[in-house]
């Protein structure tokens, strides 16, 4: 099975590469530095890798601003980050390599061929995706038992909850060395042993935020009071539109069609949220939100 060797003590591990500067790459990179880590941070261009990096800015010094982190502890955390445009600059020397690209399956294979041939023989390599399937991912590279999955929730930096997956391949010390890194960096790792579609999070939470939007297209009910409903009657921090915005219409809608390929035609995303996508309208990532545009006919549910 690939050429797995015994795994580096935690205490070892200085450098994590972080592929992928969106919303979470952005996210994960700066839990990471400010947990103590050296780190690289990995997009495709210099204005995306830059954007993400400014994120990173923009986050300590809301930190800073609240009294939550110093100032001192800002600036050394920005001293530990460096960003590049290529794979072999990320990977080649880094210790923990976390994938945190859109979640297209294609397109993580794709990186995950490129990152093989840099990969040094000590790496371990955990991937943020949301939903897709852990043991196909690893499959890719040659030693699918140093790989597993390490899923963050938006915003990183708050969010305290972290899923370690294993997939068919992963070896035990790659699960216990992912678990113990996800207490390092601070948070909370729950442990999912069977690597399936959502896996605990998004096969509750992602079903919950198309209901919502099911809710406004069939005109049952408006927006206001599905807000209303999810904070005040299900306890949530946010209402179920407030945190498909906050966590990228695109990435909700990728994961359902992820869930209608595996589970079935139940899951489909709503027209409502495709539309959003297809505008490139998908939240406030992208800035102000526009009103959506409605189109004739539509899509009926759980069509394609
Ligand atoms: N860094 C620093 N500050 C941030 C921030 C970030 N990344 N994001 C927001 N803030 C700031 C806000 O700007 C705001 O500042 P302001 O008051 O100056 O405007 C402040 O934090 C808000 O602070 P509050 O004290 O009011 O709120 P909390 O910090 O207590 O909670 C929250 C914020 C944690 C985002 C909370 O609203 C929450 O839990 N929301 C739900 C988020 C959630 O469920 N995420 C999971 C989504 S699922 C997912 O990600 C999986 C994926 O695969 C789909």
């Amino acid at each position: 099975m690939g050429n797995y060797r015994q795994i580096m003590e935690m205490e070892r591990v200085t450098k994590v590469a972080v592929l992928g500067a969106g919303n979470m790459g952005h996210g994960i990179a700066e839990v990471v530095a400010i947990a103590g880590f050296t780190v690289v941070m990995r997009d495709i261009t210099e204005e995306l890798v830059q954007k993400g990096y400014e994120g990173i800015v923009w986050s300590l010094n809301k930190l800073v601003e609240k009294g939550q982190i110093s100032e001192k502890k800002s600036k050394e955390t920005l001293d530990r980050i460096t960003t590049v445009v290529t794979i072999e600059g990320a990977v080649s020397d880094a210790d923990i390599i976390i994938e945190a690209i859109p979640e297209r399956m294609e397109l993580k294979k794709e990186v995950y061929k490129e990152v093989e041939k840099y990969l040094p023989d000590r790496a371990v390599v955990l991937s943020n995706t949301s939903s897709l399937s852990i043991t196909e991912l690893s499959e890719v590279i040659g030693c699918p038992d140093r790989f597993c999955g390490l899923h963050f929730f938006n915003p990183p930096i708050k969010m305290p909850l972290i899923e370690v997956i294993s997939g068919d391949h992963t070896s035990k010390e790659t699960f216990e060395f992912a678990t113990q890194f996800a207490k390092k960096i601070g948070k909370f790792p729950v442990s999912v042993y069977k690597d399936s579609p959502g896996f605990i999070v998004n096969r509750i939470l992602t079903p919950l935020l198309n209901e919502a939007a099911w809710i406004v297209y069939e005109k049952r009910g408006k927006i206001q009071e599905i807000e209303s409903s999810a904070k005040y009657g299900l306890g949530l921090p946010m209402g179920a539109f407030e945190l498909s915005d906050q966590v990228g219409i695109d990435v909700a809608v990728h994961v359902l069609e992820y869930l209608r390929e595996r589970l079935g035609e139940e899951y489909g995303p709503c027209p409502l949220l495709v539309e959003k996508v297809d505008e490139g309208n998908v939240g406030r990532k992208v800035g102000k939100l526009r009103s959506p545009r409605r189109r004739g006919g539509g899509r009926s549910r759980g069509g394609s």
